[in-house]
């Protein structure tokens, strides 16, 4: 059932363990900035729950609350963390490894850092060719690494004397994966744990164990992982929020950004090609054949759906769109993403765009995955259970109901989660129509 309008909402009372699937660039930078920003060393820029307004009521009301005081949400001081890596790092030693912040910010922030130890991972190699690492968790079959990861966060819970988890996928993009029939409901699923059947990936053994202790799950990553049918099944079981997939940073949020613009002008589009070249971990995991094309299907699929060649054929049929990512070491995090963008106007003479991004990816998830914690935890406490299509905003394939088609356009995204959000509180809905001021 929906949930209604004005419902109650728990309060954010005590401490909410972030427990993070990989300890790499993404989590770190996320870690070491909450941790900065508690400090008062930096802002946090980019995220919309810390920097975010929603605006209630009609434009001459002046209603503009920032959205932390308009929902209750968990305040950044009350975030512990905790992480599993197949590397022994603490935060510290990796946030150093992955090289997106400065020394000298990390320094002053080492103490707690390096109190953060990964826990043993549930890794296997067949689903990311290029790396391996020590820190692995052993056991008879995958429902029994699954039932030590349930005790762990558990564990876990009761150590840090937590009131509520959520937990986030920032791991490695595992290999390309279709539904498989044993996905299809949880029976069939455990009986394949049981039978270490290859069509259950680690970051599936993860999902059902943070779904089975109540825990919200958010995919950061492109891999199947959460968006089958058992695991769904299994949030609305368990009263858990779920989202997914692939946090929308760089180049797809510049798509996301642009195409939505060239369709309102009824502007043609001939071809897209995009490329990138990057360094880091992420970068060379993505250089195996198996993880690109999981996350090269996340990436094709934003254009067709924003600009619907089917209803515009004159505009859109058959446009040519090519995404490649390089490996390419010596720029470490800092991607470089280029777009060349073919479009037609007027009579239909030819026009370019040329967008060169220098980006540091890692800088735009983190305040992805701080906003993304806060608000699965937010709908845990209304009571919302299952996939959170309005936190499609954050993500390149946004997760929807079976059937139902995902929006990508960054504009009706945003107007979609701060219309749940108003929802949430009771209050009116914003159209735009407007016309009560000329009345
Ligand atoms: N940075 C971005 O802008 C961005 C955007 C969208 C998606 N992503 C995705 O987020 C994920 C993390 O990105 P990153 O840049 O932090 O990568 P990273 O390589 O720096 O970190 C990933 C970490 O996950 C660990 N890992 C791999 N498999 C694991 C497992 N089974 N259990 C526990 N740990 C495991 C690795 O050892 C590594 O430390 C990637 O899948 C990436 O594709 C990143």
């Amino acid at each position: 059932m929906p949930i209604k309008k004005g419902a109650e909402i728990a309060p954010a009372k005590g401490k909410l363990g972030v427990l993070l699937v990989g300890l790499g660039a993404v989590s770190t930078t996320f870690i070491a900035g909450v941790e900065a920003i508690k400090e008062d060393l930096a802002k946090p820029i980019g995220s919309l729950t810390q920097m975010g307004t929603v605006r209630l009521g009609k434009r001459t009301d002046n209603r503009v609350p920032a959205i932390k005081d308009f929902v209750p949400l968990a305040d950044l001081g009350d975030l512990i963390f905790g992480a599993w890596d197949i590397f022994p790092d603490s935060a510290y030693d990796a946030a150093v490894h992955a090289g997106v912040l400065e020394k000298e910010l990390l320094n002053k922030l080492r103490k707690p850092l390096q109190k953060i130890k990964p826990m043993t991972a549930v890794f296997d190699q067949t689903y990311v060719k290029r790396l391996s690492g020590t820190n692995v968790k052993t056991g008879k079959n995958k429902l029994e690494l699954a039932r030590q990861l349930i005790a762990e966060i558990a564990e876990f819970k009761r150590k840090h004397r937590c009131d509520r988890l959520v937990m986030i996928w920032a791991a490695s993009t595992e290999i390309f994966m279709k539904p498989h029939a044993v996905h299809r409901d949880l029976k069939s699923f455990e009986q394949a744990m049981r039978d270490n059947h290859k069509a259950i990936a680690p970051s599936m053994i993860y999902a059902y164990a943070a779904l089975k202790s109540g825990v919200p799950f958010a995919n950061g990553a492109p891999n199947l992982t959460v968006d089958i049918a058992a695991l769904m099944n299994l949030a609305n079981q368990n009263g858990a929020p779920i989202c997914g997939k692939d946090f929308k940073t760089g180049q797809t949020l510049m798509k996301t950004i642009l195409a939505p613009g060239l369709k309102s002008r009824m502007l043609g589009l001939h071809g897209w090609y995009s490329t990138n070249i990057l360094g880091n971990r992420d970068g060379e995991v993505l250089d195996d054949p198996d993880s690109f094309k999981t996350k090269e299907e996340s990436k094709l699929s934003v254009l067709e759906y924003i600009l619907q060649p089917e209803v515009y054929p004159q505009l859109y049929k058959d446009f040519s769109h090519v995404v490649r990512i390089n490996y390419y070491p010596p720029r470490g995090d800092n991607k470089e993403g280029w777009d060349n963008i073919d479009i037609f106007g007027w009579l239909g003479y030819k026009m370019q765009i040329k967008i060169d991004f220098l980006c540091r990816d890692s800088i735009l998830a983190a305040p992805i995955v701080l906003d993304l914690a806060l608000f699965l935890d937010l709908a845990q406490r209304t009571g919302m259970k299952g996939v959170q299509e309005w936190l499609s905003f954050y993500f390149k394939s946004p997760m929807t109901a079976p059937g139902l088609y995902p929006e990508h356009d960054i504009f009706i995204q945003l107007m979609k989660l701060k219309n749940t959000l108003r929802h949430l509180r009771g209050e009116d809905l914003i159209t735009h129509l407007g016309l009560e001021y000329y009345d």
